[in-house]
């Protein structure tokens, strides 16, 4: 939390293709936990790509992309902890994730903006161990290794639970509430 204010903004991004399956079920869970503000926003209501094609406009000043990742910028620029809530798929993170981490290259290229950013970023990830698990949460990671902090990642695994995620809502298992209790409670 800020010093001196009483409240943290926060801001919970849902990275699923799908707007309210269990990723939009954790972040609407966190909102209710949390005494914080809360602003729930799925990045597919923000149209824009990854990088190119381009010569590196960005470098020089500004990207030549005009599309809504300038809103969604306004968005975490105004917020001051994030909440990434991610799925895998195809044993992989998610596009969208690769193409929010292209555009925001010319920011992080700072090192302090690079370290500031991880700082406030907290991942949910939502993945079966020996389906992509491991090789996600080493490249996660190595993006807050790079960035100098710790890493501030929690995993939630349906078989761990008898579960099918694609089926079932994990948010229906106590011991995933549980979790995501904590993890509202350590934002407070
Ligand atoms: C096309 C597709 C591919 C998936 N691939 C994987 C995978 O490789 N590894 C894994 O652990 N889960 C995989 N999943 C399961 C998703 O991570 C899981 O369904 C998650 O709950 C999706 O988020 P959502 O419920 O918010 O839509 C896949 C799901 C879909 C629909």
């Amino acid at each position: 939390m800020v010093k001196g204010r009483e409240e943290t903004d926060m801001l919970g991004l849902n990275f699923s293709s799908r707007k309210d399956g269990n990723c939009g079920d954790f972040l609407q869970f966190l909102k209710q936990q949390t005494k914080q503000r809360f602003v729930v926003k799925w990045i597919h209501d923000f149209a824009f790509d990854g990088c190119g094609p381009c010569s590196y406009e960005c470098i020089q000043g500004s990207c030549l992309k005009k599309d809504s990742f300038s809103e969604l910028m306004a968005w975490m620029d105004r917020e001051e902890e994030y909440f990434f809530v991610m799925p895998l798929y195809n044993g992989n993170l998610p596009s969208a994730f690769y193409c929010l981490l292209e555009r925001l290259s010319p920011r992080l290229h700072e090192e302090a903006e690079e370290r500031r950013f991880w700082k406030k970023t907290r991942i949910l990830l939502i993945g079966n161990p020996g389906h992509g698990l491991e090789c996600a949460l080493h490249t996660l990671e190595s993006l807050y290794w790079n960035a100098g902090q710790k890493t501030d990642i929690l995993v939630f695994s349906a078989m761990d639970y008898g579960m099918k995620a694609t089926r079932d809502r994990l948010i229906e298992e106590k011991e995933v509430r549980t979790k995501l209790i904590k993890a509202a409670g350590e934002a407070d």
